[in-house]
């Protein structure tokens, strides 16, 4: 199903260098393919490549973007099951899993190919005061130039799409250099790019070595570096981005609460939150991590959920009956292990789970878990769910917004005052409300505050760090 080898993308053509990368089967851990490897050389010539097609990529009519990226919808469908197999595969997801990243894919590409014609502008009357009259003011939106985009392992697909298909519809070349651990789906996009008609050197997806990086960072010819990953990682790329634009998508600990309401439908509320916390073995940075449950529901919803944790069928991802698989690697397994254990150490309770076989952790609940332990300020980034009791909804509040993180938080409420309350005092970059924090449709504005990140993404607020208003003012001259 997989090909022996694949080329990396260099100014849209694939390159074939001797030197490659292995990719592993991540549930079997054998070395499934390989990836040519990009040198510090092919990094440089990406980047003179995208800056030579920035004017080309600029004059490219919005309705020839749209085309572009319509075509890859097309494409994505036709290739939907081989794309899902290779998710599988490179990144250890269940069939399930896997098939509703590539339909995410689909939809992200399609609303690029909306947005990439709605252009729009403003019309501004200047005439503020007495020395402005006569004066008329135009907005409209160009794109920045050249852009570098990083992505994680986790959704190896449709994070890609998050940064290509704005990116295309912005008119911006970009180079792309996907996770490691991950790049085949990347290739593939590329693979279906190198289709279109995008103009030489619009975009490049490369392999390199961590020590042949740098200029997608720092290089000042790069007008926007945008990241997904890991916190630490992000804020020291920022660190080294000098003066271009900078969005990061960084890690979270989402917390959930889950409301006193007399006749909650705690049966339905406990399968959201179970696929929040194990979905895809709980690596996504709104994976449900806390859950903040008042004392009228505690033990009920906790009984709810450990029935749920035990209903997994963990294994093999490529068996259609599995809905939990790997971790990425068994180093990340061990130390989520080694988490869970120093809590239990301090009087942690594990209600089920605990249990690691290499990459693979139990779905793992938890209750008594000490504030100050790495289960409970860190990102766990694992299928590990903590619980705890709340008494008074101001409380819960407050012990969401403790810690350094700030990406989604999740409400369960009937009460409209508590809604609007959570929407003004969450310090998060959104609050679900109805639902758990991971849900994320691929429109709305999704980021986060405090160390979770800067910026947001999703099509069009993509599409916005990726362009500037350019304005036009007129002055009326006498009329003749
Ligand atoms: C993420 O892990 O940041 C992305 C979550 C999602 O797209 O659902």
């Amino acid at each position: 199903m997989l090909a022996d080898r694949y080329p990396f993308y260099l100014a849209n053509r694939p390159r074939q260098p001797n030197e490659d990368l292995p990719v592993v089967d991540k549930f079997s851990g054998e070395v499934v393919t390989r990836v040519a490897l990009s040198s510090a050389a092919d990094v440089e010539e990406a980047i003179a490549a995208a800056v030579r097609a920035a004017e080309p990529m600029r004059k490219l009519p919005p309705h020839a973007r749209q085309a572009i990226l319509e075509h890859c919808v097309r494409r994505f469908r036709e290739r939907a099951e081989e794309l899902a197999l290779i998710l599988c595969v490179e990144a250890g997801k269940p069939l399930r899993d896997a098939r509703g990243e590539v339909t995410r894919l689909i939809e992200t590409f399609k609303a690029a190919a909306e947005e990439a014609v709605r252009g729009g502008g403003e019309v501004l009357d200047l005439e503020v005061s007495a020395r402005a009259e006569g004066y008329r003011g135009f907005t409209r939106r160009v794109p920045v130039g050249p852009v570098s985009l990083i992505t994680p392992f986790n959704f190896p697909l449709n994070l890609v799409a998050h940064k290509v298909a704005p990116a295309i519809a912005a008119g911006c070349p970009f180079i792309l250099k996907p996770s490691d651990r991950t790049p085949v789906s990347a290739m593939v996009l590329a693979e279906v790019l190198a289709e279109t008609n995008l103009p030489a050197g619009a975009f490049s997806v490369v392999t390199p070595r961590l020590a042949d990086i740098g200029p997608l960072i720092e290089d000042e010819r790069l007008m926007l570096l945008s990241f997904t990953g890991s916190e630490k990682v992000g804020w020291e790329l920022k660190a080294r981005a000098g003066r271009k634009k900078v969005v990061l998508e960084l890690g979270g600990n989402a917390a959930c609460v889950v409301d006193k309401e007399p006749g909650a439908p705690l049966e339905a509320i406990a399968d959201r939150v179970a696929l929040g916390a194990f979905f895809q073995s709980g690596q996504s940075c709104i994976s449900v991590q806390r859950v903040l449950v008042h004392t009228t529901h505690y033990e009920a919803l906790k009984a709810l959920l450990v029935a749920r944790a035990r209903a997994l069928r963990a294994g093999n991802p490529r068996d259609e009956a599995t809905t939990l698989g790997p971790m990425i690697d068994e180093p990340a397994a061990r130390r989520l292990e080694g988490w869970i254990h120093s809590a239990v150490a301090r009087g942690a309770r594990v209600l089920t789970g605990g249990g690691r076989q290499g990459a693979l952790l139990e779905a793992t609940v938890l209750e008594g878990v000490p504030t100050d332990e790495p289960l409970h300020t860190e990102e766990a980034f694992g299928p590990v769910v903590l619980l705890e009791s709340f008494e008074s909804f101001t409380d819960a509040l407050r012990r969401v917004n403790a810690g350094r993180f700030g990406l989604q938080a999740g409400l369960f409420t009937n009460d409209l005052s508590r809604a609007m309350r959570a929407w003004d005092d969450l310090e998060v970059g959104g609050v679900v409300v109805g639902d758990v924090p991971s849900f994320r449709v691929d429109t709305m504005p999704y980021g986060g505050v405090k160390s979770s990140g800067l910026g947001r993404e999703g099509v069009k607020y993509a599409i916005e760090d990726m362009t500037e208003i350019r304005l036009l003012v007129l002055k009326q001259g006498p009329s003749r």
